[in-house]
């Protein structure tokens, strides 16, 4: 079906809201949210169900209302002052999101889609059976042990600087060479971290796998956030995917492993990394997201498979991945707006991924809470499974030809 794109004659009008009044904000969110709400629907995308909207605090606190009853957390994406102000970019912003939303649906539609033909290869087999839940439960028990990763608290990068500690003790134990790097940004104090793989024979061509780091809780997000599923998890998946990566030698594609700042503040890391990316017109032949992966909502080894805002060739992808290495069951479901850092990339045009530990609706309730630590319901078994998919990811795309076929 071809998508529609609308753009209201009050886009130009709040277009002169000046940059920093935060008395009115643009945000992305879903379109059922804002006709829930009856707001202004400035611009839409049908094909994906988000639109751009205008809202004020009071309004702020209805979304966050509506979207907790509807088991969602802040259920919009800010966006930056400079798209957000000018309606020249948010209209180019939304027609960027609608080409590669298009390309994606008529890939889906042709033929070259059902099968990829990956071939089946015993080291990499081998390299899945490394994955040790007990490793991965001593990542998530050091990560959520910092009382928070709030990107906006007194100490943004207590956390951060600690890990790079670690990362660089891991880089100097490895085999191959790698670089340990801390990226600033612009948008909040906070820093990302990057593992950098050089490739051999394309070196040019980047497979990236990437988790948020920060967490938040409590109404103005700096209560107590030790966020072990929302992401200690994913980053924790990340860190033991690399240590095994770092075993099996120099890749032939270059590998770039990143730890995201400023998340839950509005995908603030990844959007700046993304756009550079783009503006320095590198290759990123497909990106990995690892977000919560220690809930079983829908029982071990069934994982959500997000379809907005990421790539149709990715999810078929994993597909094939799954039913050669992996052996769990896909369900498919969407987050209804860009929930995590997969949008920022997917925005820029690069293809993305994201397996969730279950579908949007059966995930775990208490994330963005203080009561977000390892319980009961965890399951080191099932978020080990997201370590598997990271190293097949990282290990096959990084040493093939492989790319999306549009
Ligand atoms: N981990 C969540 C996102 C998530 C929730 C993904 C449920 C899949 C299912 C993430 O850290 C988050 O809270 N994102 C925000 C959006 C962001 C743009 C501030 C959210 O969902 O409200
Ligand atoms: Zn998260």
């Amino acid at each position: 079906m071809l998508t529609t794109l609308m753009l209201f004659a009050s886009l130009s009008a709040q277009a002169h809201v000046p940059a920093g009044d935060y008395t009115h904000k643009p945000i992305l969110t879903d379109i059922s949210t804002i006709r829930a709400l009856n707001l202004p629907l400035l611009a839409k995308e049908e094909s994906i169900g988000v639109g751009y909207t205008i809202i004020t605090p009071e309004i702020e606190n209805k979304i966050s209302a509506l979207s907790h009853s509807q088991n969602k957390c802040a259920g919009f994406q800010a966006l930056d002052d400079k798209v957000a102000f000018n309606s020249q970019s948010l209209f180019s912003e939304l027609a960027q999101l609608r080409k590669h939303v298009e390309a994606n649906e008529q890939f889906e539609k042709s033929l070259s889609f059902r099968s990829q033909n990956i071939a089946f290869n015993p080291a990499i087999e081998t390299a899945v059976n490394q994955v040790d839940e007990t490793e991965l439960r001593g990542w998530v028990e050091w990560l959520s042990s910092f009382p928070t990763r709030y990107n906006k608290s007194s100490s943004p990068n207590q956390h951060v600087d600690a890990l790079k500690l670690r990362l660089d003790g891991m880089m100097m134990a490895a085999a191959v060479k790698a670089e340990v790097s801390l990226i600033d940004h612009t948008s909040t104090k906070q820093k990302s971290i990057r593992v950098r793989i050089p490739g051999t024979t394309n070196p040019d061509e980047i497979v990236v796998l990437g988790g948020h780091l920060d967490s938040i809780s409590g109404f103005f997000g700096g209560g107590a956030a030790p966020g072990a599923d929302d992401n200690a998890s994913g980053s924790s998946n990340l860190l033991q995917a690399l240590r095994i990566v770092l075993e099996k030698g120099q890749p032939q594609r270059t590998i770039e492993f990143f730890w995201y700042a400023g998340e839950e503040s509005g995908l603030l890391g990844s959007a700046e990394i993304a756009k550079q990316y783009k503006r320095e017109g590198k290759t990123v032949v497909a990106v990995l997201q690892l977000d919560m992966t220690l809930f079983p909502g829908d029982g071990e080894f069934v994982l959500g498979s997000m379809t907005d805002f990421t790539s149709a060739w990715l999810r078929q992808y994993l597909e094939e991945i799954n039913s050669l290495y992996l052996k769990g069951r896909i369900i498919y479901d969407k987050c209804g707006y860009g929930c995590s850092d997969h949008a920022s990339w997917f925005q820029q045009g690069y293809p993305t991924l994201m397996p969730f530990e279950a579908s949007f609706g059966r995930m775990n309730s208490n994330i963005h809470t203080a009561r977000d630590v390892i319980d009961n319901n965890s399951s080191f078994k099932h978020s080990a499974f997201f370590s598997k998919i990271a190293v097949v990811f990282a290990l096959d795309l990084a040493n093939s030809s492989n790319k999306q076929p549009f």
